[in-house]
């Protein structure tokens, strides 16, 4: 059999710059907020303390890559100035409380030694301070995604006030805190936010302009030279600016055009396959909504809401309620009361599945929400069906109410739910 890979890449001539972790040597479009950054840490190069700095913004709108560049200044104007800095990162995503920040930190500032989980916390706390003393200077400690702590609040209060309170003498603690979750500033308590939020930096998401700089400048990284076709850029900033202005949405929009190019053995990169990466690509976000983020409950009313959606019969009579009944029966679930079933479907909403409609229920009074799913149906059938458990919940006939469903592509036949 001959080799099932294919030849040469002629499409990408790398593709590191995609990956996760990659830190871009340019910050394109922030040239604000990077100046705004840079005056929020100033104190520092010119030695007059350790400020706290609070960033914040949607999913990829650069927070962290603009971050890696201004402490890179920041480390570089501190030397000339003769200043002591020491800057700390954490990523707070898989460290979710104070304790686990500060076993992390331990085990930075004692490379020799291992704090294992367990170690008493005033321990951590006590050679930390021992430490940074030793070190003495200035000490930025960056806690990237700290709406991971929630409501763990000890350390934001604790490090700031440090050399006040006389825990460490020779070093001065200033956190820069970096959250992409609005609420999480509005739930910290008066006394942390009032250290904390002194300083903040607002970054908003990218619009068609921007993703265009941002995406040109990986597209000349990872694409030969030709291979992207004019108008390839322009509609996946555009695409992805009507949608969330998040970069890192955009460049995988890219990344998957050009995927799709590659697997085609097509020479270039057109607007088709950015289109086709669209669809792929959200059916990929839709996948991880459902899979990783409903509660099974959740995903019993989706799952009910899709059937009523594709079943024609469905369409008047068969409230979303009835069917879902009917769907835990089949998976042997708990069934929920009607105002948690209402408040699940608003949560679907929120998590752009469903979109709600009213109207008004006439002489009998009152209104009725109309659900419908935002996704073609097939994307969350499938999803569904790939599940062991929550596949029996469907009728057997499932195959077929699909297919007719599509055949007939009776878009607008949407599920009722009485409010
Ligand atoms: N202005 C920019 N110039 C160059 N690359 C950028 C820019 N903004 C974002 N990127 C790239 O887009 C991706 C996402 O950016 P980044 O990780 O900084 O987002 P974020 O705001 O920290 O998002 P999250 O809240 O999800 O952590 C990264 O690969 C980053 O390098
Ligand atoms: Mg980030």
């Amino acid at each position: 059999m001959d080799s099932p890979f294919k030849d040469a890449n002629h499409i990408f001539r790398d593709k590191e710059p995609f990956k996760e972790g990659y830190t871009p040597d340019e910050i394109l479009e922030r040239e604000e907020e990077i100046q705004e950054y840079a005056a929020a840490l100033q104190d520092i190069p010119d030695g007059f303390g350790a400020p706290n700095v609070f960033i914040y913004g949607q999913t990829g709108v650069g927070k962290t890559a603009t971050t890696q560049k201004v402490i890179e200044f920041l480390e570089s104007e501190a030397e000339s100035a003769d200043v002591k800095l020491t800057t700390l990162a954490v990523n707070c995503n898989k460290r979710t409380s104070t304790y686990k920040v500060l076993q992390y930190l331990a085990n930075e500032l004692y490379p020799d030694e291992h704090f294992k989980q367990g170690t008493h916390p005033d321990t951590l706390w006590n050679r930390i301070y021992e430490r940074l003393d030793e070190i003495s200077g200035y000490v930025l400690v960056i806690l990237d995604e700290i709406d991971k702590l929630g409501e763990d609040e000890e350390l934001l209060y604790d490090f700031p006030r440090a050399k006040a309170i006389g825990e460490l003498e020779n070093a001065e603690v200033g956190i820069v805190g970096i959250s992409n979750n609005f609420k999480f500033r509005e739930n910290l308590s008066q006394r942390v936010k009032s250290t904390l939020c002194e300083k903040e930096i607002q970054f908003s998401p990218y619009d068609a302009h921007e993703l265009r700089s941002i995406l040109s400048y990986y597209a000349d990284l990872t694409f030969h030279d030709g291979v992207v076709t004019g108008d390839v850029v322009p509609l996946t900033a555009a695409l992805t600016a009507q949608d969330s202005g998040d970069a890192r949405m955009a460049l995988d929009l890219l990344e998957t055009a050009g995927d799709i190019a590659r697997h085609e053995d097509d020479d270039v990169v057109t607007e088709d396959h950015v289109r086709i990466a669209r669809s792929e690509v959200d059916r990929a976000n839709t996948r991880d909504i459902i899979t990783e983020r409903l509660t099974s409950q959740m995903q019993l009313v989706l799952m009910a809401t899709t059937l009523l959606v594709i079943d024609p019969d469905g369409e008047a009579k068969v409230k979303t309620i009835y069917l879902y009944k009917d769907l835990c029966d089949r998976i042997d679930a708990d069934t929920l009361s009607e105002s948690r079933i209402r408040d699940h479907l608003d949560t679907l909403e929120m998590f752009g599945l469903l979109e709600k409609g009213e109207h008004n229920l006439g002489r009998r009074g009152g209104r009725a929400y109309i659900y419908s799913l935002v996704d073609e149906p097939r994307i969350v059938v499938e999803t569904f069906q790939e599940d062991e458990r929550l596949r029996q919940g469907f009728p057997a006939s499932i195959d077929a109410l699909l297919g007719a469903f599509e055949a007939s592509n009776q878009s607008h036949i949407q599920s009722e739910f009485e409010g």
